[in-house]
Order: structure tokens, then C-alpha cells, then sequence
């Protein structure tokens, strides 16, 4: 048996098969949105296809459902196990990728994550986001264009990112709200804000999907990263991380984030280094780093 032969099975079993096929199919025939009608169809050939090509035993149907019944269990507001699942078979970059096609030099999508919160405080220009989240400074400074090479002006970006301990404030009990921020960008589409070095963490693995992980041999780390969204009148809204290049994980990450482009240098610099708007950081070290956004117009 393989996938380019499918398996050995008399043609009565072939045909038994394919006529519940083609009666599941059949009872969506009068789904009135054709889109729906496509997505369910396509579902149901899909998952018929996976069963039948690898002859799914009764046992491994119940474990399945076992599987997601404790993905749906560990689910709440605070903990999205089906992002985290989604993330790790890869389903949501391929749905980025679908659903960012590449525009002129328009700056690469990346996977949004679980640990996004609506109306994270606003911060001035030069502010930091930083919180009572612990970590080594660092300085992030860029402009956001269009695709025209234009400043887009007053574009909203939201950035977040976990603490030096691999921890987003969500995932604390306090109800903290720390390494999270969003920003305006000026007149000249400039911006710049402290925030703290990126650091590897693991995605939560403590459920049904770190189980997954361990039963085939797959670290739950991601790369280091800091989380930006960016959006601004008459451009598609923009969704991404900036990854630390020299970061051992950039070729495993946990999620398939990473892409080239989003690589980017944060340069260190030594203790008492003067910082860019003069803030004193007590002599402790700190990092730089630069980037800049394209947005490409919306609809593209
Ligand atoms: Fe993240």
C-alpha cells in the first residue's frame, strides 16, 4: 500500500467506499452558499481520502477523537489549543501564504499566534512596551511605506512579545499587562519604541498539542521573535514577527514562521553605549534593531 498505489482492496471494497463518498457528498447538494458548499465538499473528500489512504483502524478513529476532545477541553479565553494546533501542522502559515500573496516588496506575512489582546495600551512615539516584563532592552526603530515607496502616516502598529522567561502577560495569573503596546507612526511614516530583546520560548506544551509534539520528536521552541500587526487605511493589514538572526532555531521553528526577509540583526551594544534618545539604562547593556514595513494595498 501507498499513497500513489492506494491500498490493495478487492473492487466490491473499492466500491463500497466510494458510494458513501459519494452519498456524503451528495447530501450537501442543496447547500444554498456555494461557497459553503464548497468548503464543505471539499472537507468531507479530503478527510474520506486521509481515511482511506492510510485504513485508519477503529482505535486510532477513538484516539483521534480523544485527541480533540482534549484540545476543545483545555480551550478558553486565555488558552487557544486549536491555534496552537493549527500552527503546528502548518495549516495557519499555509493559509497566510494563500492569503498574502506576494505584492512588489510588500514585507511578508507571518502567523498571528494565540497570545494577541485586543486594546493593549497605546504608548507614544520612543515609548516602551516593555512593562514590567523583564529583558534586555532594546530600541526598535522603522518606517512603515506602500508599495509606492510613500510614508504612511499614523499607521497603527501593535507589537507584542514574551519576557526573558518565554512568558506572554496572558500567561501569568495577575492580569498583568506587560510586552504589549501599540503606536502611531509619525508624519514621515517613522517610528521607533523600546521594547525588550526577543528571546526562544516554548508554545504551551502541557497539553493535547505538547503531547503530539513529544510522540514524534518535535521541540515545541519557537525562534525568537516580536510580534508586530500593522494597519492603516487603503492597505492590507499587515501581521508578522521580526526574528533575531544568529538564533539557532530559525530553521525549526515550531510553527513554520520563519521566512528570510523577517531575519533581521539586532546589534548589541556594550554597557553604557549612549542610547538613542538619551535614556539612561543604568549601564546595562541593550540591543538595536531596524524595520521597515511595506504595506501592500488593500484587496491585492
Ligand atoms: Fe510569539
Amino acid at each position: 500500500m501507498s499513497p500513489e498505489t492506494g491500498p490493495e482492496i478487492s473492487a466490491e471494497q473499492r466500491e463500497r467506499e466510494e458510494s458513501l463518498v459519494r452519498a456524503v457528498l451528495d447530501s450537501f447538494d442543496g447547500t444554498e452558499s456555494p461557497r459553503l458548499k464548497q468548503l464543505v465538499q471539499g472537507v468531507v473528500t479530503h478527510l474520506h481520502a486521509f481515511l482511506r489512504d492510510v485504513r485508519l483502524t477503529e482505535e486510532e478513529w477513538r484516539q483521534g477523537i480523544d485527541f480533540l476532545t482534549a484540545v476543545g477541553h483545555i480551550t478558553d479565553e486565555r488558552r487557544q489549543e486549536f491555534i496552537l494546533l493549527s500552527d503546528t501542522l502548518g495549516a495557519s502559515m499555509q493559509t497566510i501564504a494563500i492569503n498574502n500573496e506576494a505584492y512588489a516588496d510588500a514585507t511578508e506575512a507571518t502567523v498571528f499566534g494565540p497570545f494577541f489582546v485586543e486594546d493593549a495600551p497605546r504608548i507614544d512615539l520612543g515609548g516602551d512596551i516593555a512593562g514590567p516584563a523583564n529583558g534586555q532592552p532594546c530600541w526598535v526603530e522603522g518606517t512603515v511605506r506602500d508599495t509606492d515607496g510613500k510614508p504612511v502616516a499614523g499607521a497603527r502598529i501593535e507589537v507584542w512579545e514574551a519576557d526573558e522567561d518565554g512568558f506572554y502577560d496572558v500567561q501569568y495569573d495577575d492580569d498583568r499587562v506587560a510586552g504589549r503596546a501599540h503606536l502611531f507612526s509619525d508624519d514621515a511614516g517613522a517610528f521607533h519604541f523600546w521594547a525588550i530583546t526577543p528571546t526562544p520560548y516554548p508554545i504551551p506544551h502541557d497539553g493535547p498539542v505538547g503531547r503530539m509534539l513529544e510522540a514524534t520528536g518535535r521541540s515545541p521552541m519557537r525562534a525568537s521573535h516580536l510580534h508586530f500587526m500593522v494597519s492603516a487605511p487603503e492597505s492590507r493589514t499587515l501581521v508578522t514577527h521580526i526574528f533575531v538572526r544568529g538564533d539557532e532555531l530559525l530553521e525549526r521553528d515550531s510553527v513554520f514562521g520563519v521566512k528570510d526577509s523577517l531575519v533581521k540583526d539586532f546589534v548589541e551594544q556594550p554597557a553604557g553605549t549612549p542610547t538613542p534618545d538619551g535614556r539612561d539604562l543604568g549601564g546595562s547593556t541593550w540591543s538595536r534593531v531596524a524595520f521597515d514595513i511595506v504595506l501592500a494595498p488593500d484587496g491585492v
